[in-house]
């Protein structure tokens, strides 16, 4: 069955580049994107990979964990690591699943057999500390995922699990963010000491808090 938003993660035990692990202990109370690739040796997979290690630092600020799934073998992904590190001048550090028996791919629903039989297509999840599942995003194995997306909508869902806000179309961490329909204006304006700007009564804007 597939996943749903809010749904409990799988956990699951892996082989992995960077040894075995069980996937609740690698993130412990973290967040985690899991994410995975059609085939290794894959030119825009080479380039999403490179991407990944090269915004370490940006998934390390906001305490996100990120690991990868291929259902291809471990020495196969050794191989392809050293020519993603050479190609997009990066160091893949993070753990690739070596997913040879499918199972992280069939527990994550990440093989639509619509679109390959076999291949897994570029599925992404954003998992919180609770291991719920807060994103899912599906992309085809032709079309490169963004990354500075995935750490937008993490910083969005960072912001709104600890305030009552939601964040606007296109909002950028640092943006006038929208105060929750559910609180009257008149609490709002004690809640978001910074301001209340109502445009309508159900559309009001505070700065980020
Ligand atoms: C790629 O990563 O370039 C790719 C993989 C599978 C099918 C098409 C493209």
């Amino acid at each position: 069955m597939s996943l749903r938003l809010g749904d409990k993660a799988p956990n699951f035990k892996a082989k992995t580049t960077e040894g075995e692990i069980d996937f609740y202990e690698f993130l412990g109370d973290s967040w985690g994107v899991l994410f995975s690739h059609p085939a290794d040796f894959t030119p825009v997979c080479t380039t999403e990979l490179g991407r990944t290690a090269l915004l370490k630092e940006e998934f390390a600020k906001r305490n996100v964990k990120v690991l990868a799934v291929s259902v291809d073998g471990l020495e196969q992904h050794h191989g392809w690591v050293k020519d993603i590190n050479e190609t997009q001048n990066c160091n893949v550090d993070f753990p690739i699943i070596a997913d040879e028996s499918r199972e992280v791919a069939t527990l994550y629903d990440m093989i639509h057999p619509n679109a390959s039989a076999t291949a897994t297509v570029r599925s992404l999840f954003v998992i919180g500390p609770d291991k719920a599942v807060k994103l899912m995003i599906t992309y085809p194995a032709s079309t490169g995922r963004n990354f500075f997306e995935v750490l937008r909508v993490i910083d969005s869902l960072q912001l709104t699990a600890n305030h009552s806000v939601s964040t606007p179309a296109d909002w950028q961490n640092g943006e006038e963010v929208i105060i929750s329909p559910a609180i009257p204006t008149e609490d709002a304006v004690k809640k978001f000491p910074k301001g209340v700007k109502e445009v309508k009564p159900y559309l009001r804007y505070t700065p980020v808090p």
